[in-house]
C-alpha cells in the first residue's frame, strides 16, 4: 500500500463499530452510549442491531439531566469507563448533549437539556468521567441535530447569532473544559452545508477557535462525499467495509480535487487516537455490576422530580394499603428506543419494589397496544384504588412511541390513560400519579392528581428508585431540565418544526425553551428548573461580588433532610441586543438537615455573559449593570442583585458605511466629522445637537451618503481621507 492510500485506509471504519489496522496502527472499538455501554456480542453485524452483552442502562440523559448534579454524571463517566474498558471498547459514543429544541424531537430522550449551560456542564462532566478511565469520549451531534424528521438531509436554518449562543455553546463549552478526544458530526445540514463536509464547523469554528485536537468522527453514514468532508476536517468515516470511500480519496489527491495534507493531517489524528486508547487499555479489566447497580439507582433516584404533592400526600406511609395501577410498574419503562438502547445487567421492577415494602394490589389499568378491554381494565383499577388507601398509577409512553428515527406528532399523554387517571381520581382523591416518558408531555391535564413524580426515563435502577422516593427513603430533590408547556402550541418552534422541502427553519431565533415563554410571559404548566423536595427551603443574602462569585445562603425550613439546586440566572435591562429575560449562568447545591443553613458558592463564569456580536464574528461582554438573580426555578426566584461589568474593549471601525449617529458617537470621530458637519450644512447637524428630531431623522444616515446632499461640497474621497486621518489620530 502506498502511504496515501494507507492514510486514507485510517480514516475509514473496517466495519460497524472497528477502525481498521494499518501498519503499526492498531484497530480500535467505538461503541454506543450514552447511558451504558452497548458492546454486541458477536462480529459486527452491517447494521449494528446484533444482541448486545449485557452493561449497565444508567438513566438516559432525559433522566440524568434532572438531576443537575455534575458529580454524579462524572461518577457515572467513570463507571462507563470501566465497563468499557471491561468490555473492549475504546471510544464510548456519547454525551449527547443537543438542545432540546421542540418536545416532539423523538430523540430528546438522549439529549440533557433546551438549556445550553447546563449541557455543557453535564456534557463536560461525562466526559471527563468516561476519559479519565483511558476511554475517549465522542461528544455528539455536531451540529443542529434537533429532530429526527428527515435527519440525513434537511438544512438546519438558523441564524449566526442562535448558531453560536444556543446550539453550538454546550459544545464548545465540552471542548474547553473537559478536552474530548473525539467528536461526532451530525446527519444534518447546518445552513446547507452538509455537516460532515461543512468546513466552517469542522475546522474553523471547532479547530481554529475552539482549539480541538481530537478525532471528528462521522454520525454512522453520514457522509456523502469522502473526499469534500476530509477537505472539510472529518477524520474518520464510520461505518465502513469496503474500500469505496478510501478509493476516492486516493483518487481526489491524484487529480488535485484534495490536498494531500487534509488526508495526512486527518491519518494522524486517528493515529494519534488509536495510540492513546489502546496504551490506556486494561487487558482483563473486570467491572463491579452490583456497585454499578448500586449507583445506577442513586441516580436514578436524584433524577426524579416531584412535581406537585398537594396536601403532602408524599412521602407513602408503608403501614397502608395501596393501588398500584398502570403497566409500566409491572412492564418498565427505562431506555428509549434506537442506537442507544442497552441490554441492562439487572432491572428493578417498581411493582415488586413497592411490593416489598407496603401490601400492595395491582391493576393494570390499560394497555399500550390497544389489546384487552379498556373498560374492563379501567373498571378493575377504579376497584382497586376504590379500596386501598391511596392509588399509585404509573402513566407514560410506550417504546414505540418514542425512539431514535421518528419525531412525535404531538405531546399527548394516550387519552386512555386519561380517562384512567380521571376515573381513579373521582374513586380515590389520594392518587400520585408516576410519569414516564422520554420528552415532554402535555401533563396540565394530569394534575388533576394531587402529586406527580416526574420519572422521565431511569434505567435499571429505577424501579427500587421510585420506590426509595415514593416512601421518603430518598427526598428528592431533581429539576426539570425541560420547561412543560400548556399546550404544543405555545412551543418555541411550533410552527417551525420539523420544517419542509429539505429545510428547518430556527425561526424562534435565541428564545429557545424558557427564554421563550419568558419572553412572550406565556404560561406554562412547570417551568424550566422546576421541582419540590419533601422538606421547604428558605433563600437568603444573596451576594455577587465584581469578580462574578455568586453566594446564596440556604436553610431547609421544613421537617426532612434534603437537597436543594440553587440556579442562577442573569439579565442584561439595558443589553444593546435582544437578550433572554433571563438565562442560566450557573447552578449549586446543598444537602441539608432540618434547621440547618448551608451558603452555596459558585463562580459565574464572564464568558457566559457575552452575546455574539454578528457585526465583528466574535462575542463581547456589554458594559453596565446585570441582574442576576437566585431561585428553586427559573420562575420561583427568591432573590436578585446587580452587579456592574466593565464590557469588552470594543470599537467598530467607523466607514462610509456607518451611520452619521456611530459616527459622532465615536470619540475618535466625532469631532472632526461634527466641524465638517457645521462648516458643510449649518450648526444643527454637529454632535451637541444629537437629541433633537432632526439628529435623529439624519443619525440615520451613512456617512457615505452625505456626498449627495452637500450641493457638491463632498466627496467619497474627502470623507473618506478624514474618517481616515480621525481614526489615526
Ligand atoms: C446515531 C448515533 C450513533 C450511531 C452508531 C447513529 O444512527 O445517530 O448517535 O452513535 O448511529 O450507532
Amino acid at each position: 500500500m502506498s502511504e496515501l492510500a494507507e492514510q486514507a485506509a485510517l480514516g475509514s471504519g473496517a466495519d460497524f463499530w472497528t477502525t481498521k489496522q494499518v501498519g503499526p496502527v492498531p484497530a480500535i472499538v467505538l461503541t454506543d452510549g450514552p447511558h451504558g455501554v452497548r458492546k454486541q456480542v458477536a462480529a459486527s453485524d452491517q447494521l449494528g442491531i446484533a444482541e448486545n452483552v449485557p452493561a449497565t442502562c444508567f438513566p438516559p440523559a432525559a433522566g440524568l439531566g434532572q438531576s443537575w448534579d455534575p458529580g454524579l454524571v462524572e461518577r457515572i463517566g467513570t463507571a462507563l469507563g470501566r465497563e468499557s474498558q471491561a468490555l473492549g471498547v475504546h471510544v464510548l459514543l456519547g454525551p449527547g448533549i443537543n438542545i432540546k429544541r421542540d418536545p416532539r424531537c423523538g430523540r430528546n430522550f438522549e439529549y440533557y437539556s433546551e438549556d445550553p449551560f447546563v449541557s455543557g456542564v453535564l456534557g463536560a462532566a461525562w466526559v471527563r468521567g468516561v476519559q479519565g478511565e483511558g476511554v475517549g469520549a465522542c461528544v455528539k451531534h455536531f451540529a443542529a441535530n434537533n429532530q429526527e424528521y428527515d435527519r440525513m438531509r434537511v438544512s438546519a436554518d438558523v441564524d449566526p447569532r442562535t448558531l453560536r449562543e444556543i446550539y453550538l455553546r454546550a459544545f464548545q463549552r465540552v471542548v474547553a473544559e473537559a478536552d474530548p478526544w473525539s467528536l461526532m458530526c451530525s446527519y444534518n445540514r447546518v445552513n446547507g452545508v452538509l455537516a460532515s463536509q461543512n468546513e466552517w464547523l469542522l475546522t474553523k469554528v471547532l479547530r481554529d477557535e475552539w482549539g480541538f485536537q481530537g478525532v471528528v468522527v462521522s454520525d454512522w453514514g453520514a457522509v456523502a462525499d469522502r473526499p469534500a468532508a476530509v477537505a472539510a476536517g472529518l477524520d474518520l468515516e464510520m461505518p465502513g467495509g469496503g474500500a469505496a470511500t478510501d478509493d476516492d480519496v486516493v483518487v481526489a489527491v491524484g487529480n488535485g480535487s484534495l490536498d494531500p495534507a487534509r488526508v495526512a493531517r486527518a491519518a494522524d489524528r486517528v493515529t494519534a487516537l488509536a495510540t492513546r486508547t489502546t496504551a490506556a487499555h486494561r487487558e482483563g479489566a473486570e467491572f463491579d455490576a452490583d456497585a454499578h447497580h448500586l449507583l445506577a439507582r442513586e441516580a436514578a433516584a436524584r433524577s426524579i422530580v416531584l412535581l406537585q404533592n398537594k396536601g403532602d400526600l408524599l412521602p407513602l406511609d408503608s403501614s397502608k394499603h395501596l393501588a398500584v395501577i398502570g403497566e409500566f410498574a409491572q412492564q418498565p419503562r427505562y431506555q428509549g428506543g434506537g442506537s442507544s438502547h442497552v441490554t441492562p445487567t439487572r432491572l428493578d421492577v417498581p411493582m415488586e419494589e413497592i411490593g416489598a415494602r407496603a401490601e400492595v394490589t395491582f391493576a393494570p389499568g390499560f394497555s399500550t397496544d390497544g389489546s384487552g378491554d379498556a373498560a374492563a381494565l379501567r373498571e378493575d383499577a377504579v376497584q382497586a384504588a376504590a379500596t386501598a388507601h391511596t392509588a399509585v398509577v404509573f402513566l407514560g409512553l410506550a417504546a414505540r412511541q418514542e425512539s431514535e428515527g421518528a419525531d412525535r406528532a404531538d405531546i399527548e399523554i394516550p387519552p386512555e390513560q386519561l380517562e384512567l387517571l380521571t376515573a381513579v381520581v373521582a374513586a380515590q382523591p389520594r392518587t400520585v400519579v408516576v410519569l414516564i416518558h422520554g420528552s415532554v408531555l402535555r401533563v396540565a391535564p394530569i394534575t388533576i392528581a394531587p402529586a406527580i413524580l416526574d420519572a422521565a426515563l431511569l434505567g435499571q435502577g429505577g424501579g427500587a428508585a421510585l420506590a426509595d422516593v415514593l416512601f421518603g427513603a430518598v427526598n428528592p430533590s431533581g429539576k426539570l431540565t425541560e420547561t412543560v408547556p400548556v399546550r404544543l402550541q405555545d412551543v418555541p418552534a411550533y410552527g417551525n418544526f420539523p420544517g419542509e422541502h429539505g429545510h428547518v427553519r430556527y425561526g424562534e431565533g435565541l428564545q429557545v425553551g424558557y427564554r421563550w415563554y419568558d419572553a412572550r410571559e406565556l404560561p406554562v404548566t412547570f417551568p424550566f428548573g422546576h421541582g419540590l423536595s419533601y422538606t421547604t427551603f428558605e433563600y437568603s443574602d444573596l451576594v455577587v461580588d465584581p469578580s462574578l462569585q455568586a453566594r446564596v445562603t440556604i436553610t431547609n425550613t421544613g421537617t426532612r433532610t434534603g437537597r436543594e439546586v440553587a440556579q442562577f440566572y442573569v439579565s442584561v435591562p439595558g443589553s444593546s441586543v435582544e437578550r433572554a429575560p433571563r438565562q442560566l449562568v450557573a447552578f449549586g447545591s446543598a444537602t441539608l438537615a432540618p434547621g440547618e443553613s448551608a451558603t452555596v458558592e459558585t463562580t459565574i463564569d464572564r464568558a457566559d455573559l457575552a452575546y455574539w456580536d454578528v457585526r465583528v464574528d466574535c462575542w463581547l461582554v456589554e458594559s453596565g449593570e446585570y441582574v442576576v438573580s437566585v431561585g428553586s426555578s427559573s420562575r420561583d426566584l427568591r432573590g436578585q442583585v446587580a452587579v456592574e461589568v466593565t464590557g469588552d474593549e470594543f470599537r467598530l471601525p467607523v466607514t462610509l458605511e456607518s451611520s452619521l449617529a456611530e459616527a459622532l458617537s465615536d470619540p475618535a470621530t466625532a469631532t472632526a466629522l461634527g466641524g465638517l458637519l457645521s462648516a458643510t450644512f449649518g450648526a444643527e447637524l454637529t454632535a451637541e445637537a444629537a437629541g433633537t428630531d432632526l439628529a435623529v431623522l439624519l443619525g440615520a444616515l451613512p456617512v457615505g451618503r452625505l456626498v449627495a446632499f452637500s450641493g457638491g461640497q463632498l466627496t467619497r474621497a474627502h470623507l473618506e481621507q478624514l474618517l481616515t486621518a480621525a481614526r489615526e489620530g
